[in-house]
């Protein structure tokens, strides 16, 4: 059985950050919502992470598990609202508290522990919290203080129980990647490296096993690096009982289409459906301002496109889909349950009614692991490096009703944005890069002519997920570069602005 760690989840903001670390120090971690605990297997599992959250261990309704869990022999770390919450449940004393900490802070290391071995006595942490355990429970000891005189750490090491005030999983803890480490390798006794290509070989034995020669498997592609490695992972598996469909929505970004299609090719994928639904999706888009509508109108037509291509295909049995793990996560469909195929899920939005069973070879990885997963298998490094595209795509980026014309300005700034970012060497370095356009004007003068141009706002920002980001403090000159070349090259363009909310309180996306 393969060692893998199980991080219950309280709600905090960095539990994806906790299974990203555990993994990318070589062991498979899944996370699971705490009120789902009971439906797991633990004996499935090698170490248990008890992860951080907003609520205090004191107040009424707080999220909790059962005592037993903290029995089972399987070694504990609980991180920040864990470590709170197994002093509660073992007999310490936690106290909200007048010490609260916040941010980069610093520890002292008081005591021999695996969990600092090789590193100093001092330690800078990241802490975030308003609880704080202000007695050990019997049989801990203490191993790290902050410099307000909080436990910062404590363990029980007899019974494999750690747990720190702080987040080791966040940058800001310098020797946060060591102290997990320190924790999987030293305490839990992890010995396995693993590594995403890893799952994606045990999923195609999985594929291999279910699906039969001669029943065909349908893939759509939007030109994003999940669907185009999804639909390469079964054409290596079922050969061209795979059949790919591209639905062309009008939306995509400057050369995408052809980028995706040339791909297709260059990867032996032969059967590709592709369909030119461009004038269709402008129709529907109409008079369409709300957001949320534009969002439903693409869906629903999306899915009608895709169906009446879908039924073309001779005997189709299966859909594969992009879903990746953090989809299924926000979508509650995690588990215990590891099957890639399901039928009884869609995230994606693609239409149940076809009868098809789904399969996600992806479903559970993350973002960056697909990155690793695509290049072992030869997906191109455009397609690799390129930032993540929402599904609405630039209709997402267009403030109010969707026109051809506002499309085209959002289509040719946003590739200027992204050419000026390449050539500064920046582009791997933001998570996004976009132009949004929308209704204002503003007066400019060209020439002689004064015209009242469109306002373009680009938006730069960084991120780990998506979830949070903020800003990009682009140079001046960057700016300059990109505010002259958008209104030097994009007819109709009279003024540039630059994005300077983080998220939250506005979301990376303008609609
Ligand atoms: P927001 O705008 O909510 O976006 O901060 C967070 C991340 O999700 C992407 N995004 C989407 N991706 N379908 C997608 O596949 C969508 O409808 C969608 N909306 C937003 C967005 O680009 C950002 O990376």
């Amino acid at each position: 059985m393969r060692e893998k760690v199980l991080i219950v989840d309280f709600g905090g903001q960095y539990v994806h950050l906790i299974a990203r670390r555990c993994r990318e120090l070589g062991v498979y971690s899944e996370v699971v919502d705490f009120a789902r605990l009971k439906e797991v297997n633990l004996k499935d599992y090698s170490a248990l992470v008890l992860s951080g959250g907003p609520k205090s261990v004191s107040e009424e309704g707080a999220p909790t598990v059962d005592q037993e869990v903290l029995r089972t022999g399987l070694p504990v770390l609980g991180i920040c609202y864990g470590h709170q919450l197994i002093a509660k449940l073992m007999g310490g004393r936690v106290e909200r508290s007048a010490l609260r900490e916040y941010g980069r802070t610093e520890v002292e290391v008081v005591g021999e522990s695996v969990l600092f071995a090789g590193l100093g006595r001092r330690q800078v942490v990241w802490m975030s919290h308003g609880d704080v355990v202000l007695e050990p429970p019997p049989g801990f000891r203490v191993t790290a203080v902050s410099e307000k005189g909080a436990i910062a750490a404590m363990e029980d090491p007899d019974r494999g129980i750690y747990s720190v005030q702080f987040h080791p999983e966040v940058r800001h803890t310098e020797n946060g990647t060591r102290i997990l480490e320190n924790f999987l390798r030293m305490a839990a006794g992890l010995r396995e490296r693993w590594s995403p290509v890893d799952r994606v070989q045990e999923i195609m034995e999985e594929i291999r096993r279910s699906v039969r020669p001669g029943e065909a498997v349908i893939c759509g592609v939007s030109g994003g690096i999940d669907s185009v490695t999804t639909a390469l992972i079964l054409h290596r598996v079922v050969g061209d009982d795979l059949h790919v469909v591209f639905v062309d929505h009008g939306l995509m970004r400057k050369g995408e289409v052809e980028e995706v299609l040339e791909a297709l090719k260059g990867l032996g994928i032969r059967n590709v459906h592709f369909v030119d639904a461009r004038s269709r999706f402008l129709q529907a888009l109409k008079g369409v301002v709300d957001p949320e509508e534009k969002r439903k109108v693409i869906g629903r037509l999306f899915a009608e496109v895709f169906k009446e291509v879908a039924r073309t295909v001779p005997n189709a049995r299966y859909l594969a889909q992009g879903t990746i793990y953090p989809d299924r996560v926000e979508s509650g469909a995690t588990g215990s349950a590891t099957s890639v195929i399901k039928s009884h899920h869609n995230v994606g939005g693609l239409p149940r009614d076809l009868g098809l069973d789904l399969i996600e070879p992806l479903r559970d990885l993350y973002k960056d692991e697909v990155r690793v997963v695509a290049r072992a298998l030869g997906v191109p490094e455009r397609i690799v490096r390129r930032h993540p595209f929402p599904g609405p795509g630039l209709a997402v980026r267009v403030i109010g009703e969707v026109t051809e014309e506002k499309l085209e300005v959002c289509r040719a700034a946003s590739a200027i944005v992204e050419e000026e970012l390449e050539r500064a060497g920046l582009y791997d370095s933001v998570w996004q890069a976009f132009a949004v356009v929308g209704e204002d004007r503003w007066v400019g003068v060209k020439g002689d002519e004064r015209e009242h141009g469109r306002i373009v706002v680009v938006r730069i920002v960084t991120s780990e997920d998506g979830m949070t980001a903020d800003w990009f403090r682009a140079s001046h000159e960057l700016l300059d570069r990109i505010s002259r070349r958008i209104t030097n090259e994009v007819p109709g363009v009279t003024m540039v602005c630059y994005a300077i909310s983080s998220k939250p309180p506005a979301t990376i996306e303008p609609c």
